[in-house]
């Protein structure tokens, strides 16, 4: 696998091949963290961490990641650079793609990361976007592999908001390598047509199947349950609509039950608000793994640095 000088914008862009290789890189890079190696494969190198977005997960991981590696990570708030209030993207990439060296971005606008990486001239990792999480996914698919083993014939569902970044990378990301995907959602909140039909050609090369439906039921069977905040950054304003549409989506004791599986395993992004997209019982009973989950951001996104930027 070589993705030297890429960046990191949508799983799109990636085979499952190379999916697969970031995974193995970071499995690697995670053994050797449990027995304190650490490497110098950022040696020298100025990584920019753009969040116009809160973060605690993504933004932890790329500081640590890119500092486990001997990189010096430089956070820009909000409110500290001019990009978006003073100055333009195009103008911001090339200021600062003179300077650092890779470039994180989380924010709103989609088309904004994917303007950083077309003027930059480094690589830039989309660190959550209105769209996509992308990053988020690798954490998702090493966890799975971690606790059910070969990724290929899993049986996956996202409960929740079908439209949100999480649900629709999901949908590419499990459809790339070969997991058959169940968006279970209202039909209100359902994906983009395009997206699906997408991620449909995707798993006719994996093998993968990919099911749109509002019926709780389809949980039957399942390896893995997967949900999200029911309002994602920026949608705040929707919380009421939301709670009246995603109620009797909610991942709780009864729809655990009715995936009927010994071996199924609940996964979350975080943050998680209880009593909303999971019940406190449920959330506390596959907390393990749900952060298993959170610190393979870690080690993930330190893979997806080092095999884009690094020397070695
Ligand atoms: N899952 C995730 O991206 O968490 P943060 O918003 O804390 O980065
Ligand atoms: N859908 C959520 C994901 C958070 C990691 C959001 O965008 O807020």
């Amino acid at each position: 696998m070589n993705l030297k000088g890429r960046s990191f914008i949508t799983l799109k862009d990636f085979t499952s091949e190379e999916i697969g290789g970031l995974l193995d890189l970071a499995a690697d890079l995670k053994a050797k963290k449990k027995q304190g190696i650490t490497g110098n494969s950022l040696k020298g190198k100025n990584i920019a961490l753009i969040f116009e977005k809160p973060s605690t997960r993504t933004r932890c991981s790329f500081t640590i990641g890119c500092i486990d590696e001997g990189g010096h990570p430089e956070y820009l708030g909000e409110h500290d650079i001019q990009l978006g209030h003073k100055e333009s993207v195009k103008d911001t990439a090339r200021v600062l793609g003179r300077m650092f060296d890779g470039i994180e971005f989380r924010g709103f606008e989609h088309k904004k990361v994917e303007e950083l990486a077309k003027y930059a001239g480094v690589p830039v990792w989309n660190g959550l976007t209105d769209d996509f999480h992308p990053t988020q996914i690798l954490a998702d698919l090493l966890t799975m592999r971690e606790h059910l083993g070969e990724l290929k014939g899993l049986n996956f569902v996202f409960v929740g908001d079908g439209r949100n970044n999480m649900a629709n990378s999901l949908m590419i990301g499990m459809t790339k390598m070969g997991v058959n995907c169940v968006i279970l959602a209202p039909r209100q909140l359902w994906p983009e047509e395009g997206l699906v039909e997408l991620c449909r050609e995707y798993g006719k090369a994996s093998g993968a199947t990919l099911k749109v439906t509002d019926h709780i039921d389809e949980v039957k069977n399942m390896d893995v349950v997967y949900t999200d905040v029911w309002c994602s950054m920026g949608e705040e304003d929707k919380a009421a609509e939301r709670v009246a549409l995603l109620k009797d989506y909610q991942v709780n004791d009864e729809l655990m039950k009715k995936v009927g599986s010994d071996r199924v395993i609940f996964l979350h992004c975080l943050p998680a608000v209880k009593g909303n997209e999971v019940t406190e019982e449920v959330f506390e009973r596959y907390a393990d793994t749900v952060f298993d989950e959170a610190e393979n951001r870690m080690h993930t996104i330190k893979a997806v640095m080092v095999a884009t930027l690094g020397e070695n």
